[in-house]
């Protein structure tokens, strides 16, 4: 057997000088080392070895095994080099020749794009951007806005809690960060979070259970509704690149007083009445409100000394309002007729 492996192995030395293309060297390489090759035959009589030598005999298999290979890929560098040289001195470069036309070039998603624009207009004026966890703990999602537990406002958010871990679930909304924030950072503070958010719900055209929100906070000693006011309509003319009206109408939030939906005038109808506001005049575009002192003081602010005003802006309804899509849906969905349009 040690005769066999070792002709084989001379074998494999001796052709293998002689050839010079690819394919030959795949030939040989199946009737050598391939599954029905030579070797596999020889191998055969492995069985046959008397026992107390069976070992040795396969180590040394094994050994002229790993020799013919590396002889094998040795050559196979050998003729790739050669190629890759003669097909060098084939080549002919001609710089001038200009370059094919790109026919697909990549671009940003609808809400990359508003992301960006909204990111430019609150950095204009000090905001700071941060993230904040999607994994959310019951305690900043709920409990440190002001909802206490077996309040009837945490129904309004359908959330998707943690199996088998109790207090923690996908945020609901961005608002967590408003106390995460002010712990991190103190007051003073202007900053912006926009993020992802989960509901537990049924979707349609206006809802999906993954959704994108943009939460800011603004905190100084004397901050006013006023301030709100100006900020938002900075941020709305920013986005629609035009001077836009709004108003504030009451609305609940437990984590804000007063807490405020604002409406901005159509820009389409100018506040006339058309089928992009329901015949309104109005859109109702973000929620938001002075902070509630408890808030202030769960993120170690003493309200007595500090006012702030919070918003949860609906980056997706932003996006929809900015390019006229009629179902939140597609913004999710990957689907290239619609991704190509922008
Ligand atoms: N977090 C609220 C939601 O998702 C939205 C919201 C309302 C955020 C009022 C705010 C706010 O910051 O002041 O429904």
């Amino acid at each position: 057997m040690k005769q066999a492996l070792n002709a084989l192995k001379k074998e494999a030395e001796r052709t293998l000088k002689k050839i010079t293309v690819q394919s030959e060297l795949f030939e040989l390489e199946t009737a050598l080392l391939g599954r029905k090759g030579k070797l596999t035959e020889i191998l055969k009589g492995l069985k046959d070895t008397p026992k107390q030598s069976r070992k040795a005999m396969g180590v040394f298999a094994n050994r002229i095994k790993e020799d013919v290979l590396r002889v094998f890929e040795n050559k196979k560098q050998e003729l790739d080099e050669k190629q890759w040289a003669s097909l060098a001195q084939d080549e002919w470069n001609d710089l001038s020749e200009p370059a094919l036309p790109v026919k697909a070039r990549g671009h940003l998603h609808p809400r990359t794009i508003v992301g960006e624009e909204l990111e430019a207009v609150f950095k204009s004026l000090g905001f700071m951007v941060l993230e904040g966890p999607e994994l959310e703990s019951d305690f900043y999602n709920f409990e440190a806005l002001n909802f206490p537990s077996n309040h009837p406002a945490r129904e309004s958010m359908d959330t998707f809690f943690i199996k088998n871990q109790p207090g923690w679930l996908l945020r609901t909304h961005t608002s967590p960060l408003q106390v995460r924030a002010v712990q991190k950072y103190g007051a003073p503070i202007r900053a912006i979070v926009p993020g992802r958010v989960f509901r537990n719900e049924a979707t349609d055209a206006s809802h999906e259970h993954t959704f994108y929100q943009l939460e800011g906070i603004m905190i100084d000693k004397g901050i006013s509704i006023a301030n709100l006011i100006a900020v938002m309509k900075e941020l709305l003319q920013g986005v629609f690149k035009r001077t836009v009206e709004v108003r504030l109408r009451p609305g609940h939030f437990p984590f804000v007083e007063p807490g405020f939906e604002l409406d901005m005038k159509c820009l389409l109808c100018g506040g006339a009445g058309c089928s992009a506001c329901k015949h309104k005049g109005w859109l109702e575009v973000l929620p938001c409100g002075m902070m509630h002192p408890r808030v202030l003081e769960f993120g170690g602010v003493d309200p007595r000394e500090y006012s702030g005003f919070a918003f949860g802006l609906g980056w997706d309804r932003l996006v929809m309002m900015r390019y006229n899509i009629e179902d939140i849906r597609h913004l999710n969905s990957g689907d290239m007729k619609f991704l190509t349009q922008f």
